[in-house]
């Protein structure tokens, strides 16, 4: 019989003396900085090198109402966020190597300002539309259910490592050759598939749920899996992955399963616990749900996954 079971990541109290201790200090050494910073990202990025940083993602506070374990952010208008933006990105910029990608998240109403400050400071190369799916139903509005990445960069010299980002889908209609072997698909033991392009509509991640290992309480955690995306195609094994709003540490956590060094700042002590504790659990368990054999694999294929990890591709 199947089991429910909720995996939502918990800090017991003696967890908590534990974790607060491995927060990173600021020295005034010339040491690599590496870990989870409680403060404001202002204050870290002091004790940043200049141009250090390959892989910035920012996943800063949408432009809507929302509270961060009491700390609340209000909906400003378009101008004031826009303003906001561009301050935080022209802090950010003097940190970013000449060959840095950056990543800007927001909903569509925040999209509008990111592309206006992002515009002054990089080149600006793709809207990534992220399909959500969760959302809350609305009367006399569309239900709100996607989200943009918006990826830019700092030159026209940068990482893209098209080849670790392929989707790997179910082929509908598996067009076979003259000879009868497949174009463009493999034949497994479960079924038919191709590993396609990554294009710019992503349709194959879910929020993080309940049921999930990776979930925490943090209101607004990315998944682990659009985390990974975004790291394998921008940056290689060793570079540096800075993220000034850390929230739970998703971007952190993936950078470590993935050999990337990292930095992240989060202003809330809570949410700073939860992500030393996932760090600590990424030690263990490298797994990323959805990231098996080199390849992203759309939804509802856990099965296929399992089994294909346990066979070979025929051809
Ligand atoms: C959208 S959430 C990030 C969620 C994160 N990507 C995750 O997967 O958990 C934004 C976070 O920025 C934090 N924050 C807001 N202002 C900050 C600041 N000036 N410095 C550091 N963190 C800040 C908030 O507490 C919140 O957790």
């Amino acid at each position: 019989m199947m089991t429910s079971r909720n995996r939502t990541i918990q800090i017991s109290a003696a967890e908590r003396v534990a974790l607060k201790k491995r927060l990173l200090k600021i020295t005034a050494t010339k040491k690599k900085l590496c870990g989870v910073y409680n403060g404001d990202y202002l204050k870290l990025i002091k004790a940043l090198p200049e141009k250090s940083i390959d892989l910035l993602f920012l996943d800063p506070p949408y432009n809507l109402n929302k509270n961060f374990h009491g700390a609340k952010f209000a909906k400003q208008d378009v101008h004031s966020y826009t303003s906001w933006l561009d301050e935080t990105l022209a802090a950010l910029k003097p940190f970013l190597r000449t060959t840095a990608s950056i990543y800007i998240c927001g909903d569509w109403y925040s999209s509008v300002s990111i592309y206006t400050a992002a515009a002054k400071h990089f080149v600006v190369r793709n809207r990534i539309c992220w399909e959500r799916e969760k959302g809350r139903g609305a009367k006399t509005n569309w239900k709100n259910s996607s989200e943009d990445i918006w990826f830019c960069t700092m030159s026209d010299s940068y990482t893209f490592n098209v080849d670790s980002v392929k989707l790997r889908r179910r082929v509908i209609a598996p067009y076979r050759l003259t000879d009868g072997t497949p174009k463009d698909w493999h034949e497994t033991n479960n079924g038919q598939f191709r590993d396609s392009h990554p294009s710019n509509f992503w349709s194959d991640i879910s929020v993080p749920f309940w049921s999930m290992a990776e979930n925490t309480d943090h209101p607004t955690q990315k998944s682990e899996k659009l985390m990974a995306k975004l790291i394998l195609a921008s940056s290689n094994p060793g570079d540096l992955l800075f993220d000034p709003f850390a929230g739970s540490g998703s971007s952190l956590v993936v950078a470590k399963k993935l050999k990337r060094d990292y930095l992240g700042a989060e202003i809330n002590e809570e949410y700073c616990l939860l992500a030393e504790k996932r760090l600590l659990l990424a030690e263990q368990d490298k797994r990323i749900q959805g990231f098996a054999q080199g390849v992203f694999w759309e939804r509802n294929t856990q099965a296929e996954q399992d089994a294909a990890s346990k066979t070979k591709l025929k051809k």
